[in-house]
């Protein structure tokens, strides 16, 4: 089927027609599932209708908790109820395309064999939907280790069963896996495939077709999986958010300037080692007053300002108060209410225009490690809203406190959230549908 992309009145970048199943394929504890859930998660987000299939699910429903020797293909049995359930996920994944207008299904399983991607293929291209197979391939031991550690012997494959037992165990799959296993190679240079070897260190593109294909790609490229956190915090309070006007370019208050003084040392019991952490603002002066005493702090902080980071634009409604713009603009206003998300104001933006813009930021994020964003209420809500996975209706009406910072650390299937609260006074930014009442 061709696909068609193009650029809708500035509603973002617009998908029509495509359809993609993203092939896993890799021994397990690659990390597969994890890519699988990430892509999804960053997917929608940038609303595309996304979804991950998982087999090995499909295959608890009737095997719980198997052994290794389940996975051995000389075992009948076993071969025929792991081939029904990647048959099951498949056609529920085609249902989905067909009765929910998917765009991006994710097939998360091994698909070790050359056989397996070729049936997947032909499923796929018999429904006029295209596939790009993605390999996930690793031979560090120390990092199969720590994976099976991490999460494979708390897998519901092994509840309630004692972690060094599931972990050899889980190796003795690894290993009849391994006896089938055939990587991506010459026979298969007519799929569109993306390799990641060592977690990245090395890609292999071939054959990538279109535009949703290429950002995915671009998207994966940048995973990694050392540790790290995100930092994120609104601005110290403005003189704007006194008098409860939005927008602007106001400086910050006097309770905001205390909040800049104390932003180091809540920065620092919050880190709780010695990490260098780089700091990001946008171009307002509010963000930059606020990290001036962070940035000129001994840990010697990089800063960066990006200008994708400015609050979101209200446009003719920029440095109005909500009463004054629910006088002025009552259908607006009434518009905003109904559909915050897609609510563009009239010269200026939406939440859904903030997120296109904000794409580059999520991939720098991805690709870095350790940084402490200073931005504003809207911004803070859709970097949130990615992280944390919140949807498009509920991202624009979440509370984001004054002076407070969040500390967000992406574990292996979520993300953790710590909020360090700097116990100074501020008033409330924050807005209940239908309400016009000032800040305070
Ligand atoms: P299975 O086939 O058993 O479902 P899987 O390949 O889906 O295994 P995951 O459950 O996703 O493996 O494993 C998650 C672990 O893999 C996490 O600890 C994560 O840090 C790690 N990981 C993430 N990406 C990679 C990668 N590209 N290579 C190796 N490990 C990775
Ligand atoms: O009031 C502070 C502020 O950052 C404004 O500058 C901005 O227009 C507003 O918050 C965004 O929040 P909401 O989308 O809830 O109006």
């Amino acid at each position: 089927m061709a696909t068609l992309y193009r650029k809708t009145n500035g509603q973002g970048v617009q998908v029509e027609d495509t359809r993609v199943v993203v092939v896993m394929v890799g021994l397990p504890a690659r990390g597969k599932s994890l890519i699988a859930q990430k892509v999804v998660r960053y997917l929608r987000w940038l609303s595309i209708k996304a979804k991950a299939f998982n087999v090995g699910s499909y295959r608890r429903q009737d095997t719980p908790q198997p052994t290794a020797d389940f996975f051995d293909t000389s075992n009948k049995d076993g071969e025929r109820m792991r081939h029904a359930a990647a048959e099951a996920a498949v056609k529920d994944m085609l249902k989905w395309f067909k009765t929910d207008g998917g765009a991006v299904a994710i097939l998360d399983a091994t698909n070790s064999t050359k056989a397996r991607r070729r049936w997947v293929r032909e499923r796929c291209a018999d429904n006029g939907i295209e596939t790009l197979y993605v390999e996930s391939k690793c031979d560090s031991e120390e990092t199969i280790m720590a994976n099976i550690m991490e999460v494979k012997t708390t897998s519901p494959d092994y509840e309630g069963q004692d972690p060094e037992a599931a972990a050899l165990d889980f190796l003795n799959r690894i290993r009849n896996y391994e006896k089938v296993y055939e990587t991506i190679d010459e026979d298969e240079k007519d799929l569109t495939y993306v390799k990641l070897i060592d977690v990245g260190k090395q890609v292999i593109i071939n054959q990538i077709q279109d535009y949703l294909q290429s950002r995915v790609v671009y998207y994966l490229m940048n995973l990694h999986i050392r540790p790290r956190s995100i930092w994120l915090s609104r601005h110290g309070e403005s003189e704007f958010n006194l008098s409860g006007k939005i927008g602007g370019d106001a400086n910050i208050s006097e309770r905001g300037q205390l909040y800049a003084r104390a932003l180091p040392d809540l920065v620092a019991s919050s880190v709780g080692d010695d990490r260098r952490l780089t700091i990001w603002t946008s171009t307002l002066k509010r963000t930059i007053q606020t990290a001036r005493f962070l940035a000129a702090s001994p840990k010697g902080y990089d800063k960066l300002e990006w200008k994708a980071l400015d609050e979101l634009d209200s446009g003719v409604c920029d440095g109005l108060t909500y009463q004054e713009i629910a006088d002025q603009y009552p259908e607006d206003f009434k518009a905003r209410d109904d559909d915050k998300y897609n609510y563009r104001y009239r010269g200026g933006e939406s939440y859904r225009d903030v997120v296109i813009r904000l794409e580059p930021i999520i991939m720098e994020l991805e690709r870095s490690e350790n940084i402490i964003i200073v931005t504003h209420q809207a911004v803070l809500r859709c970097i949130y809203a990615y992280y944390m996975n919140v949807p498009q209706e509920q991202s624009p009406w979440m509370e984001v406190p004054l002076h407070t910072l969040i500390k967000l650390t992406p574990r292996a299937y979520s993300t953790e959230e710590q909020r360090f609260d700097a116990n100074i006074p501020a008033v409330s930014t924050f807005r209940s549908k239908g309400s016009t009442a000032k800040h305070q």
